[in-house]
């Protein structure tokens, strides 16, 4: 009898854990809370987490060729490229293919000029309000420290951008609006900006897929948000292995400091 009476236990679990169960009670179409991102295993991650510099790379591009027409990068300058394995003549290159406005010269004007690797990322709107009148009326916010100021940022941005799908029947999508789960009230200002395999051409012989252009932009932005992620996981294992070895040499010391005594 017990044995029936244990299995009753497991029944309510076994809903919570059963995801077609719970879509059954949830009218999706009246649904606008926002889904759990998607868990990845991300190399930046963990106690030895480390940079995918080729990732990296790869993910510039994609910033370059896709998001850099709605979403400035105020915080990066074109010489940190040279931190992910830009040389320092790209950089110049690079750099010297945007124009930025400098100034006053000697008669008050503002004047353009060619970047230097020194300049921040020239945005893609002088203002935020000419962003707006670009955009529908919505912001394409900085993408600096987006990772950070979202919870759980990198599996937050990875699902965003994989997860726009058709809007369920019956849903109520606002005129210019995508519809997409991840985001808080599941309708976006963002059209979906990657959509297709191949969509960038990559440098270096790796294979677009969605996927692959998606991951590798987060990979960026990550960097772009904590440039020292590395260095500071570096560190910390360097100080585990330090004290590591000074407990072997203060427990010697301790029990030659005290061997005479009983
Ligand atoms: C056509 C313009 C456009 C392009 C291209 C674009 N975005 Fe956006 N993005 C927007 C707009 C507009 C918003 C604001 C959406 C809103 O508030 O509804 C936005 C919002 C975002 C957000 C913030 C979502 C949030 O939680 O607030 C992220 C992250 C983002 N975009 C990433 C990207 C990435 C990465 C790319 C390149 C792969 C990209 N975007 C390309 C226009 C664009």
């Amino acid at each position: 009898m017990k044995k029936y009476f244990l299995i009753l236990l497991f029944i309510p679990n076994l809903a919570l854990a059963n995801p077609s169960h719970s879509d059954n009670i949830i009218d999706e179409s009246k649904a606008t809370f926002a889904l759990h991102p998607k868990k990845l295993n991300w190399e930046f991650e963990g106690f030895f987490g480390r940079f995918d510099k080729a990732s990296i790379q790869r993910g510039y591009q994609v910033y370059k060729e896709v998001c850099s027409a709605c979403h400035s990068l105020k915080l990066m300058s074109y010489r940190n490229l040279q931190d992910i394995g830009f040389s320092e003549a790209e950089v110049k290159q690079i750099a010297s293919e945007y124009l930025v406005t400098d100034g006053p010269n000697d008669d008050g004007d503002m004047f353009e000029r060619p970047a230097l690797p020194s300049d921040k990322f020239a945005p893609p709107y002088p203002n935020e309000q000419s962003a707006r009148s670009a955009n529908g009326g919505a912001y394409p916010p900085d993408l600096s420290l987006i990772i950070k100021a979202r919870h759980d940022g990198p599996n937050y941005v990875y699902s965003l951008l994989n997860g726009y799908v058709d809007a369920p029947d019956g849903f109520d999508l606002a005129n210019g609006k995508n519809y997409n789960p991840y985001f808080e009230g599941r309708q976006i200002s963002m059209p979906a900006p990657i959509n297709d395999d191949g969509q960038v051409e990559y440098k270096d012989g790796t294979i677009a897929t969605k996927e692959q252009i998606i991951i590798d932009v987060v990979n960026f932005l990550q960097y772009a948000s904590e440039p020292e992620t590395e260095q500071r996981k570096k560190m910390g294992v360097r100080t585990m292995i330090f004290l590591g070895i000074l407990l072997v040499l203060l427990v010697l010391a301790k029990r030659a400091i005290w061997k005479n005594v009983k």
